[in-house]
Parts: C-alpha cells; structure tokens; sequence
C-alpha cells in the first residue's frame, strides 16, 4: 500500500493530503511522494478543549492527531502553562512556557508525535540534522522507544552539552561547516534501511508542535481573553506553519470567529526569512542566504531556510502577519526583563524581543491579545 493514513482507528476520518499538489502519496517522513511538497493532515471538526488537570496533550487532542494507535504513543506531555506576562499599552501579552518541558524545549512534543508515526510506519532507524534541541530531544525520548534508533548531524560549533544524554540509541555526527551543511550531509549519507526524518517536512514534528498552540489558545479562551496575534522565533519556520493548523482546527479560535496574525521572529544577524519576505513585499523576490549565519540565539541560526520559506511566507501572508528582526541589544533586553519570570532561553528571547519592537512600532495598537511562544528555557 503506498498511501499512508492513520490506521486502526475507527469513527475518524484523518486525511493526509499534499498541500501542493493533492497527491495522498506520501515518503516515510510524510512528505509527498509525488511531488516532494508539503503534506498536510486535515480532520473532520472537533470539540476538543484542554481541561485543568489534563496530563496528556496527546490525549486531550488525540482527534487532532494523525497517529493511528494510541498504544504507539509512549511519551505524555503534560500541558504547559500559558501566563499573562505583561501589559503593553492595555495589551495583554501571554507567554507560552515550553522551557518546562523534559528537555527544556517545544522540541519534546514534535518528538513525541513523530516517534509513534515511525513505529507505525514501520522505520527502524532514522537520520535528521538539528541545531541541538531536536537531538537532545530525539535522546530523550527513544529510550521509551528501544526498538528505534537515529544517527543526526549537527554543526561542530554546537556545545555537546546541547545534545542532550548520549545514547546507545542515538549516533551522533559532528559536522564541520553550519546547520545547512549538517542537513545536507544527513540527505546525502542516507544509508538501506534508514529513513530520512523529514525536518520541516516530517507531518509528526509539525503535527507536535500544534499542540503547543491549541493549548495556549484553549488556556487564553477559559482566562476570558482573546489571541488576534502570535509572535514565535523561526528557524524552518515549522512552528509558525503549525501554528496556522491550530488556529484552523482550534474550538477556542472558532469562538474568536477570526484567526490571529502569524509573526514570525529572527535575529538581524541572520534573518533571511525576514529579508526575503521584505524583498517579496517590494517586489524583487531576492532570496539570500546566509553565508555565517551568527548570532545570540544559536537554536534558530539557518541560513538557508528556502526549502521551508514559501509555506511561512503563505502562513505568514494568509493570516496578515509578517516578519519582524530584533538587534542583539533588544534580545539582551527582554531577557533582562523577564529571565525572572519565565523559564527564557535565548531564541525565546528573540520572540519576546520582537513584541516589545511591535509595540513599539505600533503593530500592537487595537490588539486584544498576543500570545508569544516561548519554545525553549535557559540554554535552549
Ligand atoms: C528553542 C527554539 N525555538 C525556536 C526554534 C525554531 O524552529 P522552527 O522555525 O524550525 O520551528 C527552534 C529550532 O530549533 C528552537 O530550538
Ligand atoms: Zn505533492
């Protein structure tokens, strides 16, 4: 059988189709087989709401989930607070707090949705490339799958202490060269028997990293407030596009009757996003890399995110969000403000960043409410 969908459920119907060109043929990872696009899930609509004391966001949105047995799924998730951080003008700014994940990090709940995807699919051993938190999440989480293993590539110039416990289960390549380099090395070594995970392209990660959303989205709602904007640092861009799938499927959103604003949020040191959506905007669709790409917030440096960019760009464009870059010195910023408050790592920091420069250029004005992911604690 080559088209994949979610087996062994009965009463739903998941569909798992190809946003560009509407092939159900899909690789191991979930990418399109047909035309190497983007493969999205889409779900019959659902009342699923978090409730106070849930432990498991897999559980409370398991029908906004592509998985086909509950039994794969062997890693909980327990939900993350969303809290009212600040006021900015009236505004209310809610903050995500993903730094109290297990590996401290958004990365855990990709990685608890794509590990049970490959057990289903039948992978053994998988092979990706990280800046750090993703390896030091895959680590965490294969001990509860021993059946699995992975080897990752990951630029010489990442800390071992960011991949996390080594592992039997998990090889690790160190790269000589950028997270660029590390992707295309772990594309080209793809060795029989081993599966490409995907990155951006991988339906689980995307699919995990929803739940972030639907949670903050679902907390703000039962608060009595209201999300029209979201502001989260981009490297792929995958939270963002996971972002516009919780938005579509979120009960909470439906009540709002209206879609908040996607932003997405990099550093001026290596901001290609940033620059190739402003040259779209004027017209010249100019698209550079970063050669070096450097800077404070080493989870988030790619220099090369054009394999990504124009599913971003949409999600960014169709919601009346944008991009927004914040300097070094406004990072240092709001880490000094709020490191105190919130578990804050540094490419968090970058979204934080960006709020307080939206405010600032009046992007925030009528707004009733921003909600900020804050993907990593301190050191992530
Ligand atoms: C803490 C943190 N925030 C944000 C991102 C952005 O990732 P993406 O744009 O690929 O979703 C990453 C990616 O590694 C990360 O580790
Ligand atoms: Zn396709």
């Amino acid at each position: 059988m080559s088209t994949i969908e979610a087996q062994g459920r009965t009463g739903t119907a998941v569909r798992l189709v190809c946003v560009d060109c509407g092939s159900t043929d899909q690789d191991l990872s979930g990418r399109c087989r047909a035309c190497n696009g983007l493969v999205d899930a889409t779900y019959p609509q659902t009342t699923a709401v978090l409730q106070p004391g849930d432990a498991d966001a897999l559980e409370t949105y398991w029908e906004l989930l592509p998985i086909g047995d509950r039994a794969s799924c062997r890693i909980a998730i327990e939900p993350t607070p969303t809290i009212l951080l600040t006021e900015l003008d009236g505004v209310p700014i809610w903050a995500k707090m993903e730094g109290v994940l297990p590996t401290g990090s958004t990365k855990d709940r990709l990685i608890a949705v794509s590990l049970p995807l490959m057990v289903e699919r039948g992978i053994e051993r998988f092979v990706f490339s990280s800046t750090g938190n993703t390896a030091a999440a895959y680590a965490w989480g294969l001990q509860r799958y021993p059946e699995l293993s992975a080897r990752v590539y990951v630029s010489e110039d990442v800390p071992v202490a960011q991949l996390g416990d080594p592992t039997p289960q998990m090889e690790i390549v160190r790269v000589q060269g950028d997270y660029v380099e590390a992707g295309n090395r772990s594309r080209s070594e793809l060795r029989p028997g081993e599966a490409s995970e995907g990155g951006f392209f991988n339906l689980g990660r995307r699919e995990g990293a929803k739940l972030a959303y639907l949670e903050a989205f679902d907390d703000v709602a039962r608060a009595g407030g209201r999300v029209d904007t979201v502001v989260q640092a981009v490297a792929s861009g995958l939270g963002i596009v996971a972002a516009a799938r919780a938005a579509g499927q979120s009960a909470a959103v439906r009540t709002w009757g209206r879609s908040p604003r996607l932003f997405c949020a990099q550093q001026t040191s290596c901001s290609p996003m940033v620059k190739a959506y402003r040259a779209a905007l004027s017209g010249t669709n100019d698209r550079v890399a970063e050669k070096e790409p450097a800077g404070l917030a080493a989870a988030i440096l790619l220099g090369d995110p054009f394999s990504s960019f124009d599913y971003v760009a949409r999600a960014a464009r169709e919601s009346e969000g944008g991009f927004v870059d914040v300097t070094s010195s406004e990072i240092a910023a709001a880490l000094q403000r709020h490191r105190r408050e919130v578990p804050l790592g540094d490419s968090a920091a970058v979204a934080l960043a960006s709020v307080y420069r939206m405010w600032e250029q009046g992007d925030l004005r009528g707004s009733e409410g921003v909600l900020v992911a804050l993907t990593g604690g301190p050191g992530r």
